[in-house]
């Protein structure tokens, strides 16, 4: 057999395989929706909050890691979350310029 005949031969499962293999790719990694919040509210279709400004006060912490037992506001727990995903989110700190 020729070295020709052998790719001739082997080409369509070549082409194949790698078919299969894109096809599995995209199903279980391309196509899997990831989410930012796991936690807050996720029977609703958005999680929107409001405060009224006067209720900041002089200072106040809002979350922006999603993981706070307190949402909107800050609990500490983006800390863990930094630490177990190398990530390096933190809050949102609204405060009263200093007089
Ligand atoms: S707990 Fe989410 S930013 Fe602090």
């Amino acid at each position: 057999m020729k070295m020709n005949e052998n790719v001739q031969h082997i080409l369509p499962w070549a082409i194949t395989a790698a078919a299969i293999s894109y096809a599995l790719y995209a199903t279980f990694v391309l196509s899997k929706k990831k989410r930012v919040n796991t936690k807050i509210q996720l029977d609703s279709n958005k999680v929107v909050h409001s405060v009224d400004i006067e209720d900041v006060g002089k200072k106040t912490v809002f979350c922006r890691c999603w993981k706070s037992d307190k949402f909107p506001y800050c609990d500490g727990s983006h800390n863990k979350h930094n630490e177990c995903n190398g990530d390096n989110v933190g809050p949102l700190i609204v405060k009263q310029k200093d007089a």
